[in-house]
């Protein structure tokens, strides 16, 4: 039954994870098939092409295994494939942009700091984004070269994570910035020293939530949401997967086993 079929999501690697845990919580009775392109990591430096390329491996992976939905739970990868994997496959593919709309909505300097990979910056997708809400507020969009790599190695909370996010807050933060986008899945998974650096006044939004919700939205519509209590998830990777295990683990909360994507 269609209903039965799993979701598949992807991300370039651990960072999907931060989406992953707010679709498993809205959705239980959902099976899932989460992926990491942890042997291609970071999507964030590298062409649009070579991205193109991977969601379409990773897509056809996920619809071999009859996935009734896909979730593209990266930003980088969404700005550039989605319309690729839109016009590839019938069934529903849900994608994520940085929430500018809503930071834009609850600002009240009307200084917004969006934290993106450098892909995601000088995307046509993104860029289009930002323009549509340049005359409301002033975004400083912040691309952040390398902290992808310090949560993919599982530094979340040492010094040079925390110099690095510093470098990369301070301008934002001096110039009024009172509202911080998180553009990128990964960058959940350091919010608490984000929070360090920036204070407690400053609005942090990230969109995990917002797409479980959108994602159980679609299903509804094609009445695709499976009946069932609980159901299980499985964890594939396309790195070496006894290096990925124990930080997908320690993101995820709870020892996964991961399978090998043999491409
Ligand atoms: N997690 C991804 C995103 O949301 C990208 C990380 C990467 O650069 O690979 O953009």
């Amino acid at each position: 039954m269609a209903d039965e079929q799993p979701i598949g999501i992807f991300d370039s690697g651990v960072g999907g994870l931060s989406v992953l845990a707010h679709i498993h919580q809205r959705l239980p009775g959902e099976a899932l098939l989460y992926v990491a392109d942890s042997a291609y990591m970071p999507y964030g430096c590298k062409p649009e092409a070579v991205i193109q390329q991977r969601c379409v491996k990773i897509s056809d992976f996920l619809f071999r295994h009859q996935c009734k939905a896909i979730v593209i739970a990266c930003n980088t990868a969404t700005a550039a494939a989605v319309h690729h994997i839109r016009a590839s496959y019938a069934f529903p593919v849900i994608g994520m942009e940085p929430a500018v709309k809503p930071a834009v909505f609850h600002s009240r300097s009307k200084v917004i700091g969006v934290l993106t990979t450098s892909a995601t910056s000088t995307s046509d997708k993104f860029n289009r984004l930002a323009a549509r809400f340049s005359q409301h507020a002033r975004l400083i969009v912040q691309p952040c070269p390398g902290l992808v790599e310090q949560i993919e190695s599982g530094e979340l909370t040492g010094s040079a994570t925390r110099d690095m996010l510093s470098l990369f807050l301070q301008p934002l933060i001096r110039q009024g910035m009172d509202t911080l986008v998180l553009g990128c899945t990964h960058y959940p998974f350091v919010s608490a020293l984000i929070r360090e650096i920036a204070g407690d006044d400053i609005l942090i939004i990230d969109t995990g939530a917002a797409i479980a919700c959108e994602l159980e939205r679609q299903l509804q519509n094609r009445q695709l949401l499976s009946e069932n209590k609980t159901a299980s998830i499985e964890f594939w990777s396309s790195g070496n997967t006894e290096k990925v295990a124990p930080v997908m683990s320690r993101l995820w909360g709870d020892k996964v086993m991961v399978k090998n994507l043999p491409y």
